[in-house]
Parts: C-alpha cells; structure tokens; sequence
C-alpha cells in the first residue's frame, strides 16, 4: 500500500486558504506513489473539495451518533455530504480538551465507517508515561480500546501513532523509539484483526517536518505521517510527501 501522509490543519483555515489547498493538491499530483490527504475544519471541506477537485479532503473528527440531538455536532453522513473521504478520530487534543475516552474513539471510527468514511485514528502517550518506561504498554492498551469491534480490509483505517510530547513541541521521540512503538502497534493489529489488521497503515505524528521526514519514514513499520503545523503549507508539506515517495521505494531521482 502506498504511504499516507495526511495534513491535519486543526483550527486553522479560512477562505483566504483555499488557494494554498489547492497548491498543495496541484504539487501532490507529482508523487503519485504516496497518498495525500488534508484535513481541514468541518466548515471549510466543502469549499476545499471545491478549490482542489479529485483531492481528499478530510475531517478532524466526527460524532459517534450518525444523527440526532446533539446541538452542535457534526456528524459523519454530513462530513461524507461535503465531500470529505475521511475523518481523523481520537486525536490527543480532542482526548484531552474535549475529555474523549477510548470507548468514544471506538464508537466514531465504527459510526465514521458505517457512513463510509475512512479513519486515522489517533493513540498516544504523555511525557509522563514515556518517562516512566510504559509508553509501550499504555499505548497498545489504549489501541486496544480504540479500535473498531471489527476490521473487513485495512484500506479503511490508519492509526497514527502521536507522542503528545512531540505534538507542536519541535521534539521527536528517537528512531529507536518509533520503530519499537510501530513495531507493538502492528503485532496488536495483527493479534485483533489477522491478515488485515497487519496491513493496517501506521503514521507516526507529532513535529514531522522537511527536515526530519526522510528519516522517520525509513523506519521499519512507518507507513506515513499526520502532520500539523508544517502542513498548512505547500512549501513545508510538499517536500514531506516528496520523502515518503522516495520512502516508498517511488524514487524521483
Ligand atoms: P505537529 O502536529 O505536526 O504540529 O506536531 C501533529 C498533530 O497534532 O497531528
């Protein structure tokens, strides 16, 4: 499978950028091994899939609810009607601020694919538990407790694997420490979900730049990135998406 390397432009994102959405659709097409994707706020993804047309557009989150009474919320089967492909779910921001639990987490990714969307779903530790030597553990239980009851092929879903010490904070965990992390992820999938659970894709998030892509993509068990701050740029996030293509065994040179 090609390596995924999805923007998430969090609360960021007016009119006035859709040209840069649509810069960045325009440069993605030149790495056609790598599979790119933006997710934008909810109110923009129309007007997105509009300024780049073929482009996958995506959402942040999504309620567990496909309708009903909940003032305020977005659900899937208006995300899907705005043209987006796919919704990230159990981002650390909205575990922390928004107080998700991983039963909730489990409960979008499943209402998210029941409606048809594709999901990057979202695990990782604090600076607390890295220091305290159970990143490992924490994060795989925490895994555990996200995914979906059921996984029919791994297209559908990615998990990204996002430190929330390295969200933002310029700090990376070592390579050692990703390909161990990706490492436990895979055997879990694998465990839960056989043959299509090992297929599922990881991206590794939190401070993914230029400067450091190639070198978290050649970690083994690394099949893509969530990107933050540097995606909101063509000139930051295009050259990520040129390292995953040349990481993805499509070299340019
Ligand atoms: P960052 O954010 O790349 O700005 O660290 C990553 C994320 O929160 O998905």
């Amino acid at each position: 499978m090609n390596k995924l390397v999805a923007g998430n432009w969090k609360m960021f994102g007016l009119s006035a950028d859709l040209p840069e959405i649509a810069a960045i659709a325009e440069q993605s097409r030149a790495y056609p091994a790598v599979d790119v994707a933006l997710c934008v706020p909810a109110i923009l993804i129309e007007r997105a899939v509009r300024a780049a047309p073929g482009f996958v557009i995506g959402a942040q989150d999504v309620h567990e609810a496909p309708y009903g009474a909940h003032t305020g919320s977005v659900s899937a089967g208006m995300l899907l009607d705005a043209g987006a492909h796919l919704t990230i779910v159990g981002h650390s921001e909205r575990r922390e601020f928004q107080r998700e639990s991983d039963a909730d987490v489990k409960a979008k990714a499943e209402t998210a694919r029941g409606c048809g969307l594709d999901v990057i779903l979202c695990v990782g530790e604090s600076l607390a538990v890295r220091v305290s030597g159970q990143a490992v553990a924490t994060v795989v239980a925490q895994l555990d407790a996200s995914l979906p009851a059921a996984l029919d092929g791994p297209a559908w879903l990615a998990v990204a694997y996002e430190p929330i010490w390295a969200i933002g904070t310029g700090k990376v965990p070592t390579t050692a420490e990703i390909g161990e992390m990706h490492a436990a992820l895979r055997a879990r999938l694998a465990e839960r979900f056989g043959s299509a659970g090992a297929a599922v894709r990881i991206l590794y998030g939190g401070s993914v730049k230029a400067a450091n892509a190639a070198e978290i993509f050649a970690v083994a068990d690394v099949d893509g990135a969530l990107v933050g701050g540097a995606s909101l740029k063509a000139v930051d996030f295009i050259p990520i998406v040129a390292a995953a293509a040349v990481e993805g065994g499509a070299a340019i040179a």
